[in-house]
């Protein structure tokens, strides 16, 4: 049988930097075919040379073994391949059915765009793979996770004989994920050659029919699920085993660091109080559109709230911007990087400082480069971010190291407490390992930690307590050793 797509001897240097070495790799129709491989191995740079985004420098690409060459995205799409990016690329202030269709709108004779046709297509899409979104909101009032899906969506229109999905469950809930994979089963069903990246190695051996490994640029494998395994998957991504042991609770003080108390926002979220030791990792659990980032988002003054109030250290705040709250030692690690978190055009070292420059200004307002500098690197090496140069663009870092340097953005400003929601989304679980046990750390270091997790087993693996959240309220605060999942399951969807 001839693979549907096939990629012959691949390779690609950026500058000096080689990123794919002589790299094979074949999918056929109706295979889910997954690649896995640590941060920065290589794997959306494989897929954005098949996908037209960049120039292989050696190598042929195949599709029903007709070499091609796509220049561009579009041109890939035209010839039935679409790839699903990493990073979110949707216009916020269009409306969903536009997003979709952009550029190739349908139009009346006069040339002017026929929107009702518009929405209808849109609509007859979202039916097909059996999803309910309304084509005509604007796609940035829906989170993350439904803009995936949108995202999803709008690869699927192409007719694409290949659909390649760099990370598309990083931000889905589990109940979207598994929305998710009954559009890939059907997809199947129609022949659809599907590869499939991704960190979660559970997921990967759900779904995927046979798994392929990049190590440093090289393939080094591919496996059948049914003859491996976890561990021995692992093992050929970082060349070693790892327990995926959560890091030791802490000793948690009885000392109130932060208080919310009746904290409403009509209609995201109702009456939500809690509170957060010091020292303590407190977990935030609950249903993708649950409320948790919208609490966040109002504790960190990005957003307002209209009743209750927020104490630290028993003093009521008055936050009105990000600004003041970092200033109280306030910091939010936010669960979009793009959007709020990182300046992607800026080099990774003014990223890192970007939230502590006024540790970094001397008397006469002026900032010091070599305290800078020193901090920058320092971060860098503490976090295991890859490549070690801070001068790099954060454009060029691959989506997880992207992750971490976010991660020393908000560790350098020496927070009394830090939210992290979804601090480990897109990260190698090597790299998960570590962010885990530095979350860990700051706690000992008697910090506040408030994770917000979609994925349970981190959340209660990590958290000394879990608030569960549903549809804006909070529905259970769960203390002890052994949380169950069943547990937090029930209290988020019931
Ligand atoms: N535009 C670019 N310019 C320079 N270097 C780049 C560019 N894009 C990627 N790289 C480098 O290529 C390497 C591979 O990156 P890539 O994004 O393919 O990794 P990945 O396997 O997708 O990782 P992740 O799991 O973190 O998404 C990294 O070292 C990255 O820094
Ligand atoms: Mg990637």
């Amino acid at each position: 049988m001839t693979p549907v797509l096939e990629i012959r001897r691949a390779s690609k240097s950026f500058g000096s930097h080689r990123v794919l070495h002589d790299v094979s790799f074949a999918v056929y129709a109706g295979e889910v075919h997954a690649l896995v491989g640590e941060n920065g191995a290589g794997k959306s740079t494989l897929m954005n040379i098949i996908g037209g985004i960049h120039r292989r420098d050696a190598g042929e690409i195949m599709l029903n073994a007709e070499p091609i060459d796509p220049l561009d995205p579009w041109q890939a799409r035209q010839l039935g391949i679409s790839v699903v990016f990493q990073e979110l690329s949707l216009t916020p202030n269009m409306t969903v059915a536009q997003n979709i269709f952009v550029r190739r709108e349908p139009t009346s004779a006069l040339g002017l765009i026929h929107w009702r046709q518009l929405n209808d297509d849109a609509r007859a899409l979202f039916e097909r793979i059996g999803i309910d979104i309304s084509p005509t909101e604007l796609v940035g009032n829906y989170s993350v996770g439904i803009q995936q899906i949108i995202e999803i969506a709008k690869a699927i229109s192409f007719d694409a004989k290949v659909l390649i999905m760099d990370e598309p469950t990083s931000a889905l809930s589990e109940s979207e994920v598994d929305r998710l994979f009954s559009i890939i089963a059907e997809l199947k069903q129609q022949g659809v050659a599907i590869v499939f990246i991704s960190h979660k190695l559970g997921e990967v051996l759900r779904i995927a029919d046979r798994v392929s490994v990049l190590r440093d640029g090289e393939m080094v494998g591919v496996v059948n699920p049914s003859d491996s395994n976890q561990d021995e998957i692992i093992h050929m991504m970082v060349g070693r085993s790892l327990g995926d042991l959560y890091p030791a609770k802490g000793v948690v003080s009885d000392e109130v660091l932060l208080e919310v108390e009746g904290l409403s926002h009509p209609p995201l979220f109702h009456d939500i109080s809690f509170s957060l030791r010091r020292g303590e990792i407190l977990g935030i659990a609950g249903l993708i559109g649950a409320g948790r980032t919208e609490v966040a988002r109002a504790i960190f003054g990005a957003d307002r709230y209209s009743r209750g109030s927020v104490k630290l250290a028993g003093i009521k705040l008055d936050l009105k911007s990000p600004r003041q709250a970092i200033a109280h030692g306030i910091v939010y690690l936010t669960e979009d990087r793009k959007v709020m978190g990182l300046f992607l055009s800026m080099t990774m070292r003014d990223n890192i400082v970007s939230s502590s420059l006024a540790r970094f200004t001397d008397a006469l307002g002026l900032l010091k480069h070599r305290a800078i500098a020193d901090e920058s690197l320092r971060a860098i090496k503490q976090n295991d971010i890859r490549p070690r140069d801070d001068l790099l663009s954060m454009t060029s870092l691959s989506g997880g190291n992207q992750q971490k340097s976010l991660l020393a953005k908000c560790l350098s400003a020496n927070p009394k407490v830090l939210i992290a929601d979804e601090p480990t989304r897109g990260v190698d679980v090597g790299a998960k390992v570590k962010i885990h046990q530095a979350l860990r750390d700051l706690a000992n270091r008697g910090i506040g930690v408030i994770v917000i997790s979609s994925e349970l087993p981190e959340v209660l693996g990590l958290s000394d307590r879990v608030v569960v959240f549903r549809e804006g309220h909070v529905s259970a605060v769960l203390d002890g050793d052994n949380i169950a999942q069943a547990d937090v399951m029930r209290y988020a969807v019931q």
